[in-house]
């Protein structure tokens, strides 16, 4: 059964109390808080996502993953952990070592979040691997982080086919979501490649009807 999971970067400040009222009527299974540090990717907007994910916690009951694009993955996992977020998904290129990534996934997973690694479009899929057995999801990203409004790359579609041919050769259980430029084209290409979790940001907030533009994901 397929998900989505909405973003609200291209969402229009003044109004997201309604925004976000607005999209758990429509049916969103997930608000998706992409946090860009300026350092990992080029914008910041720690402030404004963390005051989202508050008015999230205030009025909706619709579960929040947070996108966390930043270089200091431990100290913004902590205060996503404070505000109780349900799944924190970090970049494997924000660590160094294998062994800092274990660590970032215990420490998570230790304080009853889900956990989730996500790589770049130019990351080997192969470079998660060996995280698979201890986490929850796989975010791909189909779109250089950094912003929303960018256009599909279709060399994901191999990446999601890999991931869920490893995935059911081993046994894994887990989650793969695709991020960045998801829309009803390119919806169905990433779904029968694998993927039962779509972030959907431009798609959905420009559509002018929240719960048709879901359902045409979900179709
Ligand atoms: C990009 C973010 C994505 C983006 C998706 O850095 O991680 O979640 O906001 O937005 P659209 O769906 O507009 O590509
Ligand atoms: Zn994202």
């Amino acid at each position: 059964m397929v998900e989505v999971s909405i973003s609200l970067l291209s969402a229009d400040k003044e109004n997201i109390v309604k925004i976000i009222y607005d999209l758990e009527v429509a049916g969103t299974n997930y608000f998706h808080i992409d946090v860009m540090d300026g350092k990992f990717v080029e914008k910041d907007n720690t402030n404004t996502m963390r005051q989202y994910t508050e008015y999230i916690k205030q009025i909706a009951n619709t579960k929040s993953e947070v996108h966390l694009m930043v270089e200091d993955v431990e100290s913004y996992a902590k205060s996503y952990i404070d505000m109780e977020v349900n799944c924190i998904i970090f970049h494997i290129e924000s660590c160094k070592t294998e062994k800092q990534v274990l660590e970032l996934i215990s420490y998570i997973k230790e304080n009853n979040i889900q956990v989730g690694l996500t790589i770049n479009p130019k990351t080997a899929i192969e470079k998660l691997y060996n995280y698979l057995p201890y986490i929850h999801k796989v975010l791909i990203m189909s779109v250089e982080p950094g912003e929303g409004g960018q256009e599909f790359i279709e060399g994901t579609l191999d990446k999601i086919h890999e991931l869920n041919v490893y995935a059911y050769e081993n046994g894994l259980d887990i989650d793969i979501e695709v991020d960045g430029g998801i829309n009803d084209n390119t919806a169905k290409k990433v779904v029968e490649a694998g993927a039962n979790i779509l972030v959907a940001g431009s798609y959905i907030i420009n559509s002018g009807n929240y719960k048709e533009a879901i359902k045409k994901l979900k179709d």
